[in-house]
């Protein structure tokens, strides 16, 4: 278990800006050559420009030169571990597989792993434009 992983989206928790929802959610991405990139969920008062922390994690891994992704980390605010919205298993899909860990915010509960795969399960992709 990546708890390093783990305890960088807990702390990049701290930061999330959610004033509407009051659901701060964390994330961090730990990369091929064993970087980690953080995202945290950004509010807007235009409710539906918000931006989820996952999706926030990898546009920046993105901007930051990294595209190869080994697992992800994602943690919410409550006692129950929270897993990536459709949207975001999309976004992610985008850069192949990989373990999607769910983690609680205070480490009482076991943290939990998925496979990307397994979550978005038929995912649309680049092959799947070559049909024009
Ligand atoms: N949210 C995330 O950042 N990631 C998830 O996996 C689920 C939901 C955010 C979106 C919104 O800012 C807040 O949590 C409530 O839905």
């Amino acid at each position: 278990m990546d708890y390093e992983l783990i305890e960088r989206a807990r702390e990049a928790q701290q930061r999330a800006y959610a004033p509407y929802s009051h659901f701060p959610v964390g994330a961090a991405l730990r990369t091929e050559d064993g970087a980690i990139v953080v995202g945290v969920n950004v509010e807007n008062a235009s409710y539906p420009l918000g931006c989820c922390a996952e999706r926030v994690a990898v546009y920046s891994a993105v901007a930051q030169g990294f595209r190869r992704f080994v697992r992800i980390a994602v943690v919410g605010p409550g006692p129950g571990l929270i897993t990536p919205c459709g949207g975001c298993r999309q976004v992610l899909r985008e850069f192949g597989d990989m373990d999607v860990l769910m983690a609680d915010a205070q480490g009482t509960s076991e943290p939990k792993i998925m496979r990307l795969t397994d979550l978005l399960p038929f995912g649309f992709g680049k092959g799947d434009l070559n049909g024009l």
